[in-house]
């Protein structure tokens, strides 16, 4: 199954991704991710990003771009989700192209309608562990022992494009750059609209019943 995660920051897309790949054994890609682990090791793409990332805006396409296509040839037998990417119409299109190419189009793109008052809490609460992405939250996804990963038990952070000043911009930039790509995918029939204010758990049950009614899941053998 390929799947493509859309919405705005804070709509789940990362915490639902992380339990898709583990069931489903999909390979997540997830440009955020990727993009903080580049600027953490300083690497040169971590450089060229980390300002536009600081300021809540969009990291140059060309650079994203490269970075998700040198990964799609070692999805092809396992499927994948796609978590923050694409973003623009300029990246679906790239997107589009190496899936033909590999002969492995997109089955779905989920939109995760989520409220602002969602959003808000959520983000405000996200606290991280970078060497494992993995996403916590001070209510409603704790780690065992305060401040500490379960996985790794090293500490954990808030982001820096967390601060509230920061969050307005992703999202202005997620209107004005982003959303219109759901028009683009609702053109070619793969946009299924879902309800990201759902518990974690209870939007997993809805999307397992959705991909069997798409007969999509179990994949067929
Ligand atoms: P990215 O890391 O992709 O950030 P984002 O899209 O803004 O999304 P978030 O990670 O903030 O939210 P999410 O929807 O994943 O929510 P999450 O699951 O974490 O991108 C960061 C930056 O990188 C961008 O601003 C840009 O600069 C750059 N970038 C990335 N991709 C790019 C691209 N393609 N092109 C150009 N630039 C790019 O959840 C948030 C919190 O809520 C967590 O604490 C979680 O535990 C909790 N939570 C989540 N879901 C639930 C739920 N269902 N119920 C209860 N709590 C929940």
């Amino acid at each position: 199954m390929r799947l493509v995660l859309l919405g705005p920051p804070g709509a789940g897309k990362g915490s639902q991704a992380e339990v898709l790949s583990e069931r489903l054994q999909l390979v997540r890609i997830a440009t955020g991710d990727l993009l903080r682990e580049a600027v953490r090791t300083k690497t040169p793409l971590g450089v060229q990003a980390e300002t536009s990332m600081q300021r809540g805006e969009l990291v140059p396409d060309t650079l994203v771009t490269a970075m998700v296509l040198e990964r799609l040839p070692s999805t092809v037998d396992r499927g994948f989700v796609l978590d923050g990417f694409p973003r623009t119409e300029g990246q679906a299109v790239e997107l589009d192209a190496a899936l033909a190419r590999l002969g492995t189009p997109l089955d779905l793109i989920l939109d995760f309608e989520t409220s602002p008052a969602m959003i808000q809490w959520r983000l405000a609460g996200r606290w991280i562990c970078r060497p494992c992405s993995i996403n916590y939250h001070v209510t409603n996804r704790p780690p065992a022992r305060p401040g500490l990963c379960d996985r790794c038990h090293g500490p954990l952070e808030q982001r820096a494009d967390d601060r509230p000043e920061t969050i307005a911009q992703r999202l202005r930039v997620y209107q004005t750059q982003t959303a219109p790509l759901l028009g683009y995918y609702r053109r070619r029939g793969l946009l299924r609209a879902v309800n990201g204010d759902l518990a974690v758990e209870t939007l997993y049950q809805e999307l397992v019943a959705l991909f069997r009614g798409e007969r999509l899941w179990p994949a067929a053998t």
